[in-house]
């Protein structure tokens, strides 16, 4: 695996979010800030998080959550700009489907796939949204950093229940909650912000903006629960060799900076 490739996976962190400003929740101005941070600049800012990386020091090389995915259809929310659907499509899942709010970023995957001989159903849709995925047929449902995007979880846990076969599985990666909390300072951890407040703020980042909240591992939780999930691992230790000497690292030594968990549905 890259080592680099770690690199530039979670800069939003407490740092960033320290110098937020609060906003209203309002989905479709949610959506459309969004959708043009990732139309416009997307991962040349953010970098790519993508498997077999679950989040900076988090890999599926070390954890197997999925197993053998070949001959299982398999589904992709906010897909991003391929690379995870790439390494299913080369692991011979047997239909690979993707969907993702941004427009550049499926066509992105969509070049991808293209250029590695692998073909997907690609949906240009927020995940909240009804938009023409099939129901009770997938094996699996993944996303990798992109479920903290939504602005209803509760809804698109229970949207992506309806997409998987019964006992099918759902597996996601996000950053951790207290990653947003502290910040590395001085050779301390400092507590920026309460691991309580799940208001919406606005981020500025290379000259724009992205609009997000931080939720709970509970409220991941009891979601999860409410959608009808039981939750059969969840992840929050991280991988010492996969870390570097500096101060991401030095972070990532002494609390979770991203969390993954696989759920079945019931
Ligand atoms: C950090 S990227 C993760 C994708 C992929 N793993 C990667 O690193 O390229 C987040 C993705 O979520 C998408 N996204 C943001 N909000 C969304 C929403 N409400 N519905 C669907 N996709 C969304 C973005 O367009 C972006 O491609």
């Amino acid at each position: 695996m890259d080592k680099n490739a770690v690199y530039r996976t979670n800069i939003i962190g407490a740092g960033e979010v320290g110098s937020a400003i609060s906003i209203d929740m309002d989905k479709n101005v949610i959506h459309k800030t969004n959708s043009l941070f990732w139309d416009t600049k997307g991962n040349d800012v953010l970098g790519a998080t993508s498997l077999p990386l679950y989040g900076a020091f988090v890999s599926e090389e070390k954890c197997q959550l999925f197993g053998d995915v070949s001959g299982k259809k398999i589904l992709e929310i906010g897909c991003g700009s391929g690379q995870s659907l790439q390494y299913m499509g080369e692991r011979k899942a047997s239909e690979l489907w993707g969907m993702d709010i941004s427009e550049n970023q499926i066509e992105k995957t969509r070049q991808r796939l293209t250029s590695s001989g692998l073909s997907a159903n690609l949906i240009c849709s927020p995940m909240e949204e009804k938009c023409g995925i099939p129901q009770d047929y997938f094996d699996f449902v993944y996303s990798i950093y992109a479920i903290g995007w939504t602005t209803d979880l509760e809804n698109t846990f229970c949207r992506i229940a309806s997409y998987l076969k019964k006992d099918g599985v759902f597996i996601f990666s996000w950053s951790h909650p207290i990653h947003k909390c502290v910040v590395a300072e001085n050779n301390m951890l400092i507590f920026k912000k309460s691991y309580f407040d799940e208001s919406w703020y606005s981020v500025a980042l290379d000259e724009s903006q992205l609009t997000l909240s931080d939720r709970k591992l509970s409220t991941y939780v009891n979601a999860l629960a409410k959608a009808g999930f039981v939750i059969e691992q969840m992840i929050e230790q991280t991988d010492e060799e996969l870390m570097k000497n500096d101060d991401f690292s030095n972070k990532a030594k002494m609390l979770p900076v991203t969390f993954v968990i696989k759920a079945r549905k019931l």
